[in-house]
């Protein structure tokens, strides 16, 4: 028996794959390449924009084919934030869908897949198991030897007025610390090199100790290089963090600090806990202590409803005045059951299309500069990509997280896994050329 599973969306998806692939082994299933060969598919939805939700039930109609070369004969699971949004209303849609699973009960596989198999007809869970996110470690089926995700915190108490989080999500909840510091020396023992450490604010982290004193426990795992974490609210970016950041030399230095918008107003309606100035204080703070050993990363989203041209424009001059090394910038698009549904979608998809241009080309030309600013300096970059045919055969990552694909003597894969002190030769837009300095 064989199961293919597709994922969409972010890292928490990702890894809630690697949890689902690991239960499905558990019960004698073997992952396939091929879609046409799976007895399981699971399709992992996103649906944080509209086109989002849209792709799934194209891909649907795509499976149902699939489906009926094969006799009927496979079972059809939608997984992920469209499972939890719209339950058994998938089923009216696609009735070719077995089963309906949604994010905050992904023990019950198992028993949905039984019952599908025993007649049952259409299953559908989007109920909440208080223990999700203490799924066990060990049933977990993980895709990379060198790179492992560790889920600290689920669910997002914040409700900003476009976003659907909150509702797929649920409400946030911590791992206790002990566990995920188990976790993560359990995987340095069998040789991870990096984890990164996942929650929808995972740096909103509480249990016993705050979020800085779990990073200064997983900075004691020597056999680790690299600990990174995603995705953080700024609100939780304390000094205590930074500093943390400062002192720890295993943890990341990317400081992903999603600003949104760069008008207060804006901000405000938006649900957002800062204004533009207490921002621009958060990254003169960061500045303060990090210096340039630090990327900054931020989201923005252009086209909220009422959002005037000067106010974008106030977004403009946030990326001049902060310096971002990368930003990921969306249209508004209206989601189901948020607060600013109320307002309609009334910023014209051209004008989103324009103003989403201007921001990225505003962000290029400063990112050039930025990135060529990094040529002669010294990083060390943690080797997780090997494509032997290239001129520069190696790739990783900087502890900034910047990717790096470096020219290498003799065979690549004697470098793979290792945390090689380089140093960059060439810049793109996006990524980095270095050479090894040490071998
Ligand atoms: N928890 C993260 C956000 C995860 S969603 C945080 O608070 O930063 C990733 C990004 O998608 C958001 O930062 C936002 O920029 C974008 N996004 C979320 N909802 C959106 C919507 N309705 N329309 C457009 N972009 C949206
Ligand atoms: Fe969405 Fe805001 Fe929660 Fe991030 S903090 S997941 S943007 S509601
Ligand atoms: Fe998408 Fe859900 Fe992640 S909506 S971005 S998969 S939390």
């Amino acid at each position: 028996m064989r199961y293919f599973i597709e994922t969409w969306g972010c890292q928490m998806n990702d890894h809630d794959s690697e949890k689902l692939a690991g239960t499905l082994e558990t019960m004698g299933y073997a992952p396939t390449e091929e879609p046409s060969e799976a007895d399981i598919y699971l399709l992992n939805t996103c649906t944080i924009r509209e086109k989002a939700e849209e792709k799934v039930f194209s891909r649907l109609g795509v499976l149902r084919q699939v489906k009926q070369q094969r006799n009927g004969d496979m079972v059809i699971g939608v997984t992920g934030c469209v499972a939890q949004q719209e339950g058994g209303q998938i089923f009216s849609r696609a009735p070719y869908v077995d089963l309906v699973l949604g994010t905050q009960a992904l023990k019950q596989l198992p028993e949905m897949i039984e019952n599908v198999a025993s007649h049952k007809g259409h299953q559908v869970n989007v109920g909440q198991d208080p223990e999700n996110h203490l799924f066990p470690p060990h049933n977990i089926s993980r895709r990379s030897r060198i790179k492992g995700l560790i889920t600290i915190m689920e669910g997002c108490d914040n409700y900003c007025t476009y976003c659907i989080v909150p509702f797929t999500r649920g409400r946030e909840r911590s791992r206790p610390w002990e566990d995920i510091v188990a976790e993560a020396q359990r995987l340095a023992d069998n040789g991870t090199k990096e984890i990164e450490l996942l929650g929808q604010n995972v740096n909103s982290y509480y249990s016993t100790i705050s979020f800085a004193e779990l990073l200064r426990k997983l900075n004691e795992i020597e056999a680790l290089e690299v600990v990174r974490y995603v995705s953080p609210h700024p609100k939780d970016f304390d000094r205590d963090v930074i500093e943390t950041l400062r002192d720890c030399p295993r943890i990341a230095t990317n400081i992903h600090l999603p600003a949104q918008s760069g008008n207060s107003r804006i901000l405000k309606r938006m649900g957002r806990e800062h204004t533009r100035e207490h921002y621009l204080e958060k990254v003169a703070m960061i500045r303060e202590v990090l210096g340039n050993n630090c990327s900054l990363t931020s989201d923005f989203i252009v086209g909220f409803p009422g959002e005037l041209e000067k106010e974008f424009n106030d977004t403009v001059t946030l990326l001049q005045d902060v310096g971002y090394d990368r930003i990921f910038s969306f249209m508004y698009s209206p989601r189901p059951g948020t607060g600013a549904i109320k307002h309609g979608d009334p910023v014209p998809q051209e004008e989103k299309s324009r103003r989403l241009q201007i921001l990225q080309q505003t962000q290029n030309e400063l990112q050039k500069e930025r990135m060529t600013g990094r040529i002669g300096r010294d990083y060390q970059v943690l080797v997780d990509t090997l494509k032997p045919e290239d001129r520069f055969p190696v790739a990783g990552r900087t502890r900034d997280n910047i990717l790096v694909h470096l020219e290498a003597k003799g065979a690549p894969e004697r470098y793979f896994g290792r945390n090689l002190a380089v140093k960059i030769t060439g810049a793109g837009l996006h990524t980095l050329r270095g050479q090894i300095i040490e071998d």
